[in-house]
């Protein structure tokens, strides 16, 4: 599998905190003297887009916390050769930096949304930040950071019910909805939260008939659909019931300068040393030496350390088939949480 897509964390702080994800805790965070700085972050990404990388997102934690974001995605769009350049955010601050993000080279932004109801967004989340973010995405909408996707996670019990309401909210806003499976890593670390996508798309087909396969693009694990007879197109992201590790392309920067293969390792090489060399050649050399490492590990990882968690979930659809049935059934007809939450 070719790889060349990267994702650039620029910090491991958020301004939520949400359920599913890491509980925040201040004193495990990277000290900002230990984060990579954009100069740094620029002159590896300028490296590796001559190794095959074209499309970067910036990442988290928030990226939109890290201080003078705009400037790293300036420098960034100046480099030739990427043909991608996108975030993914919470979308809280959103509002305040569309329209700076926009001029500065970012080619289209993807937001994480999990309840459009003020109360459940606010118990997931741990903040009461619903209308910042829904004026995020209107704002990244009108500037023209297009698409804008938004990522919802789906968990058992907490935010099933709103699965339609998000397909009219992309409807109506012109965004597309993608919905993600939860996986059981860090946060609340449950099992018993995962629900698979059949379980949304089954919903959806039920009110919209039978959705539309589209061919996927940008090598998204996403799996797109369009709502006949309208112009929305639906993502389904199954990292769980289908595993895309056999066809994915990515490779991680994290906040601190580790080049990891894969997001369910802790395997990384650090760069931080060889990017501090003065000479550009022994620069070039070192850091070639350690991209080539990572890939080489992305590739037998996915054989040996992937295996645990993919194995305990592949079995999931068929496990999990009759209970989407009844569930679906009894989401439409309204009493869903008679099912146990
Ligand atoms: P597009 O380029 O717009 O398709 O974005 P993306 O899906 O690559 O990035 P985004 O940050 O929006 O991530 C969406 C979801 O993909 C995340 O919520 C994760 O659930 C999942 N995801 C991201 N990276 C990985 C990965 O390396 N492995 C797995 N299994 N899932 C991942
Ligand atoms: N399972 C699924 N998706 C997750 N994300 C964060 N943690 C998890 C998890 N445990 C999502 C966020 C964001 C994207 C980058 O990853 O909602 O949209």
């Amino acid at each position: 599998m070719k790889i060349n897509y990267l994702r650039v964390s620029v910090t491991d702080c958020c301004n939520l905190n949400c359920i599913y994800c890491r509980p925040l805790s201040l004193a495990n965070h990277v000290p900002r003297s230990k984060l990579l700085r954009f100069e740094e972050i620029r002159d590896f990404v300028a490296l590796a887009v001559q190794w095959g990388i074209d499309k970067v997102r910036i990442t988290g934690g928030e990226p939109l916390v890290r201080n003078n974001i705009v400037n790293l995605v300036e420098m960034l769009s100046q480099i030739k050769g990427i043909r991608d350049l996108t975030m993914t955010t919470n979308g809280v601050r959103l509002e305040e930096f569309a329209q700076e993000l926009k001029q500065a080279g970012l080619s289209r932004i993807n937001v994480s949304l999990d309840s459009l109801d003020r109360e459940r967004f606010t118990h997931i989340t741990g903040y009461d930040k619903l209308l910042e973010v829904l004026r995020g995405i209107k704002a990244a909408r009108k500037v023209g950071l297009d698409p804008v996707k938004i990522n919802v996670v789906i968990l058992k019990g907490v935010n099933e019910e709103e699965i339609l309401k998000f397909v009219s909210f992309g409807l109506e806003q012109g965004l597309i909805i993608r919905f993600i499976e939860y996986m059981p890593i860090g946060g609340i670390g449950q099992n018993n939260r995962y629900l698979p996508n059949n379980f949304a798309k089954e919903i959806i087909e039920r009110k919209w008939g039978g959705l539309e396969p589209l061919s996927s693009y940008n090598g998204s694990p996403a799996k797109y659909f369009k709502i006949r007879g309208t112009h929305s197109r639906l993502g389904f992201i199954n990292s769980i019931s289908r595993p895309f590790c056999s066809s994915c392309s990515r490779l991680r920067l994290t906040a601190k300068g580790e080049l990891r293969p894969c997001l369910f390792t802790n395997f990384g090489v650090n760069l931080k040393k060889a990017l501090g060399k003065k000479d550009k050649e022994t620069k070039r050399e070192e850091i070639k030496a350690l991209f080539d490492l990572a890939v080489r590990n992305k590739v037998k990882r996915e054989l040996s350390s992937l295996s645990n968690p993919q194995k305990k979930h592949q079995k999931a659809p068929s496990k999990f088939n009759s209970e989407i049935k009844e569930r679906s059934a009894a989401f439409i007809e309204g009493n869903m949480f008679q099912i146990g939450g």
